[in-house]
């Protein structure tokens, strides 16, 4: 099978990615399937126009990819399908750059896939006369943060407007709820308790938010598992976010306004001291 991979024609097989390509390591990607009849591509221009559309809202380097419908055709004759029913495949990242969750600089080219693929109709045909039985299930799209999943877009776009916005991270807020950073998790000391998000889909169980917990009982610091709410957020005296890379580390101003005194606080100095001791290996 031939198939275009960023602007050349070549057999599928000699097709390489490179691990650090962003497609692969935070799913910063997008991809189209057009479904090809005899005779021609079905609304190659709506496929196209949804393209951009993500393109431009993840502001990939490219965000005009209407270059690739005569791409299509190409393939589909170079492979000899323009009498079959087929269908073409796109895929394009955000490129290639060391791993790191905000936007690149400076801006990669984007990895650009297209593949064709003869498409058997015959099963979908069959369903269309019979009729398909179905399920319900929860709606768990973009809320199974439990699971270390590489399908970082919202992470990426996250963080990458705490960068523009002169911040670090970014705390992501559901229902009026503070839950967690793009990479750490957070939280709030109220009265001197240590409070963080509870356990749940919405956040990820992190290894240093559990150490965070179980160095705070044996400093004999008080923890709660319990929503953060935002509209409380004025009274923590500190925030912290805690992660594998970020360990320990102090937020001293949320949205422009000072934490406490606008300098990291004495139970995030503690936790941060009694975390170095505990690194004995
Ligand atoms: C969304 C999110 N929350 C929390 C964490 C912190 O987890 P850990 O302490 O295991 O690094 C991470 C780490 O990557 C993360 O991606």
């Amino acid at each position: 099978m031939i198939a275009y991979f960023n602007g050349r024609f070549m057999p599928k097989q000699d097709i390489c990615i490179p691990v650090d390509d962003r497609g692969f390591l935070f799913s910063d990607s997008l991809y189209e399937v057009i479904r090809y009849y005899p005779g021609g591509l079905f609304r190659p221009n709506a496929h196209i126009r949804r393209l951009n559309h993500g393109a431009g809202h993840l502001s990939l380097a490219c965000t005009d990819f209407s270059y690739l419908i005569p791409v299509a055709g190409d393939l589909i004759h170079q492979n000899q399908l323009e009498s079959q029913d087929a269908l073409v495949y796109i895929h394009v990242t955000r490129g290639i750059a060391p791993r790191n969750h905000p936007f690149p600089v400076p801006t990669p080219a984007p990895t650009i896939y297209m593949g064709v693929s003869l498409f058997d109709t015959s099963a979908k045909d069959r369903q269309r006369k019979t009729g398909i039985h179905a399920i319900t299930v929860p709606d768990i799209r973009w809320s199974r943060c439990d699971m270390k999943t590489t399908g970082l877009t919202a992470n990426v776009l996250a963080n990458q407007q705490a960068a523009e916005n002169g911040a670090d991270e970014a705390v992501f807020v559901r229902d009026g709820v503070l839950m967690e950073g793009t990479h750490t998790n957070f939280m709030a000391v109220f009265d001197n308790i240590v409070t963080t998000a509870p356990l749940s889909n919405y956040i990820l169980g992190g290894i240093t938010r559990d150490t965070v917990l179980a160095l705070c009982r044996h400093l004999g610091i008080r923890t709660s598992e319990s929503p953060i709410y935002e509209n409380r957020i004025h009274r923590a005296s500190e925030l912290m976010v805690t992660g594998t890379t970020t360990e320990i580390t102090p937020i001293v101003a949320l949205n422009d306004q000072p934490v406490g005194n606008g300098r990291p606080g004495p139970t995030a100095r503690a936790l941060q001291d009694a975390f170095t001791e505990h690194l004995s290996f």
